[in-house]
Parts: structure tokens; sequence; C-alpha cells
């Protein structure tokens, strides 16, 4: 799929179809990362669960959503800069651009789960909980963007695993909270100026839910390219 703003709404949509997303997921469930990605990943959990807790919960999401946004900030940067080298082969560079792009997408479909998530949970912040994300991603930007020096594979293995992470922790989320989520009502002006129309919670995290499972098949797209 060529990543844009419209193919990942057509497509967020149809992942409500649980035939339709299991076989999505089916399609990389196989898959394999190398140990230094499975690593950082592992460690990355740890510290979230430490933080808020095994458990999933609106807190827990805004910092992953936070954290979640690095990657392709990360690879959008990298793209630009290595883009200059090769202003003289446009097959290069429609490569490097498409990476870009897609980090843009993917970039700005984060920032709208964040954003919508801390209009749900307005002022139920505590200052760790919010110093803890961004000191983290501090960190994260460093790693994912030496990481993409080192091993292009090995930067979207974790972000494979990562997106697979988020994917599994708001499916638990929608299992467990079902009825509350249907019952609560959210409105949101960036949800409406991103393009997004729901009904109430569960319709949002449902969203959100499909659209990390479109950036992880995604990374594994690129990393093929
Ligand atoms: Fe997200
Ligand atoms: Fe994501």
């Amino acid at each position: 799929m060529v990543f844009s703003l419209q193919n990942q709404e057509t497509e967020a949509v149809k992942l409500c179809n649980a035939d339709f997303r299991q076989a999505t997921f089916d399609a990389y469930k196989d898959f394999r990362a190398a140990t230094a990605p499975k690593i950082l990943a592992r460690a990355l959990f740890m510290a979230t669960d430490l933080v808020y807790g095994k458990a999933p919960s609106y807190n827990k999401f805004y910092a992953i959503e936070i954290i979640a946004r690095i990657p392709y900030q990360s690879w959008e940067m990298w793209s630009y800069i290595v883009q200059t080298l090769y202003f003289s082969q446009e097959q290069k560079t429609i490569e490097l651009g498409e990476l870009a792009h897609f980090s843009r997408v993917a970039q700005d479909n984060e920032t709208m789960h964040v954003v919508v998530i801390g209009t749900i949970l307005q002022k139920q912040h505590s200052l760790i909980r919010l110093a803890f994300p961004f000191i983290l991603s501090f960190i994260y930007f460093q790693a994912c963007f030496l990481l993409h020096l080192l091993s292009r594979t090995w930067a979207y293995e974790l972000n494979f695993l990562f997106e697979e992470h988020a994917y599994r922790t708001y499916d638990a989320f929608l299992q467990r909270e079902s009825e509350q989520l249907k019952q609560a009502p959210l409105d949101s002006a960036y949800l409406k100026w991103y393009g997004r129309d729901v009904k109430n919670q569960y319709e949002f995290v449902e969203l959100v839910r499909n659209d990390e499972l479109l950036h992880r098949n995604a990374s594994v797209t690129h990393m093929k390219r």
C-alpha cells in the first residue's frame, strides 16, 4: 500500500472488520526481529510498564503516543539529509522521498492520537508522568537516528515491535473497557480537523488500534525497499 492520509483512513476503517484485521495481522505473524531491536524494544516496554503499570490505560497511551512519533521524525530528517548526497540520482531521491512521505503521514497520525488522548485525559496527568515520555523521547530520538545509520533493518524491526505492542495494548483495552468506552462521548476539534469522525471513545480507540497495525506492517514494507 502507498502510504497517504487518504489510504490510512480508508484502511483503518476497513480494519474494523475482525476477519480482515486478523488476515492483515497474520500477513507478518511469522516475522522475527533480530536480537538487538528485540532488546531495545523490551527495555522500552519495561520502562513504560514501570511508570504506568502493565495494564492499558489512557495515561500509558499518552506516553506511548509521544514516543511513537519519534522514529518517524528521525526517519524523515534522515531522508532529507541523505537526499543531499543523491540529487543527481533520481531513483534514489524517489526512494528517500517515499520514506519521508510515509514518515510524515505516520507522524501526523501519531500526533492526532496523542492530542486526542490528551483531550480525553484533560487534567489527570501527574508531573512525573508528563515528564517521563519527553525525557524518554529525547533519548529515543538519538537512538533511532543512530540505529537507522547502523542498520535500517534493525530500525524498522524496532518500530515493528513497538507498533505491534501498541496494537496489542489497545486491543486489550478495547476488550476490557468495551462497555464504558461505548458510553463515553468524545468531542475533539483536532480529531474533526484531522478528518476523522467517531461517535464515542470506543470508535476512536478502535481506529487508533487499527492505525498501529498499519504502521507495524508498513515498517516491514519499507524494510524491503
Ligand atoms: Fe499511535
Ligand atoms: Fe503507530
